[in-house]
């Protein structure tokens, strides 16, 4: 299998060990792409490696290790840690991750007794600060709004959603959308640029309001959206 007539990147996923980059692993590795999952602790990488693997019938390359030799041996990096943990992950791999494409799938958010609120982000969005704290790498914004519970069910074939994508470098943001539709059901989006994450992350208060009143696993769907996968950024 190809990317863009390019061979399979090698994806990284720090915060693999939880619950949406434990989807997004077992997903791509599932696809074929080597995967590997970063963690504080290697042991627990390795552990989370290998219980994803079984859960994959096919050949497949799924490994584990620490933060910064994860983000060091991938070709495109994911971030997918909790919000209080965002800077100080970014903050470790930034010479790892020079260069390279680094996902964000970030939302800030915090609850209260009215249920999942946006609070204020001083550089705008998650997304904006990891670009900030990592200048030399092209961050593109993506998966905020997909359900962990859904990617992570080894009983469905599919997880039908749309997925926005965010990003400045537009190679970068076709390329992700590439990774995007590497996953059977989903569809990447191009979205805009860095500065209106904000909105994206924040959409995902609205989405768990829905969940919680319906109990369900909401994602979200663009219509009259046509021939996305090679679609101008
Ligand atoms: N869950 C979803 O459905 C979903 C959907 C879309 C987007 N997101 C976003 O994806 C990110 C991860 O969400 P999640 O639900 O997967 O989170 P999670 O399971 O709570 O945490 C993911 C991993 O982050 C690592 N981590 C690093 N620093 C941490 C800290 N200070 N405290 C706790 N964990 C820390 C942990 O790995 P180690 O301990 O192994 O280092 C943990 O396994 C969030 O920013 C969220 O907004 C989640």
């Amino acid at each position: 299998m190809q990317l863009d007539n390019a061979p399979l990147p090698s994806i990284g996923i720090l915060g693999g060990t939880g619950a949406l980059g434990g989807g997004l692993a077992y997903r791509w590795a599932a696809a074929g792409l080597p995967v590997t999952i970063g963690s504080r602790n290697e042991e627990r990488a390795a552990e989370a490696a290998a219980r994803i693997s079984s859960g994959i019938p096919t050949a497949h390359s799924l490994t584990g290790t620490g933060l910064i030799e994860c983000a060091a041996n991938a070709d495109v990096v994911v971030v997918a840690v909790p919000w209080d943990a965002h800077r100080e992950t970014l903050e470790q791999i930034r010479d790892a991750a020079r260069g390279k494409v680094v996902i964000d799938v970030v939302n800030p958010l915090a609850f209260d007794k009215g249920g999942a609120y946006a609070p204020p982000v001083e550089e705008g969005s998650a997304a904006q600060q990891a670009q900030a704290v990592l200048p030399d790498s092209h961050v593109v914004a993506a998966f905020h709004h997909v359900s962990s519970v859904l990617l992570s069910d080894l009983t469905a074939e599919t997880v039908d959603t749309d997925v926005m994508v965010l990003g400045d470098d537009a190679e970068s943001t076709r390329k992700v959308q590439e990774l995007v539709r590497l996953i059977p059901g989903m569809r990447g989006i191009y979205a805009g640029k860095l500065r209106t994450a904000g909105a994206v992350e924040g959409l995902t208060a609205n989405l768990i309001a829905v969940n919680r009143r319906y109990k369900t696993h909401a994602g979200v769907g663009l219509t009259n959206v046509e021939a996305v996968a090679h679609a101008k950024a």
